[in-house]
Formats: structure tokens, C-alpha cells, sequence
């Protein structure tokens, strides 16, 4: 069943090659959207693995972790924690600046949205370097809460992950192709 489940989902996801640049290769989630079997195999998956994790947060990383992270919010009983880029959320807000390729980038949470000792999954729908799901970990570490495991629809393994380092553990497990 799982099998038959990461099957349909792996082929509802197109892949666009030269996106947004030469030599790219794009994950677009959009085609996955448009099938309902698929997306709500999608989110089933996560909810299988987590409903009984004792988690209160599903934080979600801007953009498409607003998409996936929601559904498995209210299936499992959490609330919804958007972690934006910058200067887009109104309140009083913690960020962390993370590194990459060239450059550096930053995400952003409202202060007060979570609460010391609180247990979170963080959800995004790609990793690849691996940097934005490590500034997630350390912005809710630093909080005082605790970060139960990282979950993304995709990985891109032939980026060779760091899946440990820094103060936080990116685990492999439910990456679903
Ligand atoms: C993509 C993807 C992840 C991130 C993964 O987002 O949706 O959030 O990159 O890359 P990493 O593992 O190397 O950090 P993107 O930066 O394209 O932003 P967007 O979702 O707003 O388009």
C-alpha cells in the first residue's frame, strides 16, 4: 500500500528541467496538487508516521511548507506555524539567517507562537542543501522547543545532505521519493 501510495504521488510530481536557471532541475509540486488521490496520499503518509508523536507544532517553511503543512496540523491535532522569509510577518518576530550557495537568507517566526517545551515537526516540501530546515531547527531550538523530526515531500539526494549538523538533526525518515 505505502509503495503503491509513494508510486502514484513520485509520478504526479513534474519535473521541469532549466528551472529557474540553466541546468536545473525543478521539482514542481503544483501537478501533485491537481491530483487528489495523490495529495492526500501525500498528507496520509505524514499523518500515519506523526498523529501519535505527541506533537502541538506543524511548522511550515514559505512557501510550499504552507501547503503541506496545514492539512497535517488539524489531522494530527496542531497548530500551524508559518516560518516566513523576511520582513513579510507583522508582529514582533525571531529570525535566523542561514547561508546559501551565494549569499545568505533569512527565515522569520512570530514571537509568542510557540511556547518553551512544545514538541514540532517542521514540514517543506524539498530539501536540498539542507540549510533552510537546519535555520528552522535552530529558530524553534532556540525557543526552547523541541524540533521531534523534519519532513519534506522531496529530497535530492545526489546533493549529498549533511542530514547531520549544527544543534539539529535533519532525520532521513519520511522523505516520500
Ligand atoms: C526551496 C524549497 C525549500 C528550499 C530547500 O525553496 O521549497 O524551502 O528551497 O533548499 P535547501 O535545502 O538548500 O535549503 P525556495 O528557496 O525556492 O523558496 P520558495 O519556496 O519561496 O520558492
Amino acid at each position: 500500500l505505502i509503495d503503491s501510495r509513494i508510486a502514484r504521488i513520485t509520478s504526479a510530481i513534474r519535473v521541469i528541467p532549466d528551472f529557474p536557471k540553466p541546468g536545473i532541475l525543478f521539482q514542481d509540486i503544483t501537478t501533485l496538487l491537481l491530483d487528489p488521490v495523490a495529495f492526500k496520499d501525500t498528507i496520509d503518509l505524514f499523518v500515519e508516521r506523526y498523529k501519535d508523536k505527541d506533537i502541538s507544532v506543524v511548522a511550515g517553511v514559505e512557501a510550499r511548507g504552507f501547503i503541506f503543512g496545514p492539512p497535517i496540523a488539524l489531522a494530527i491535532g496542531a497548530k500551524f506555524v508559518p516560518m516566513r522569509k523576511p520582513n513579510k510577518l507583522p508582529g514582533a518576530v525571531i529570525s535566523e539567517e542561514y547561508s546559501l550557495e551565494y549569499g545568505t537568507d533569512k527565515i522569520e517566526m512570530h514571537v509568542g507562537a510557540v511556547q518553551e517545551g512544545e514538541r514540532a515537526l517542521v514540514i517543506d516540501d524539498l530539501i536540498a542543501t539542507g540549510g533552510t530546515l537546519c535555520a528552522a531547527i535552530s529558530l524553534l531550538e532556540r525557543v526552547g522547543v523541541k524540533v521531534v523530526e523534519c519532513a519534506c515531500v522531496i529530497e535530492l539526494p545526489e546533493l549529498k545532505v549533511p542530514y547531520s549538523h549544527r544543534s539539529g538533526e535533519i532525520r532521513r525518515q519520511a522523505t516520500v521519493c
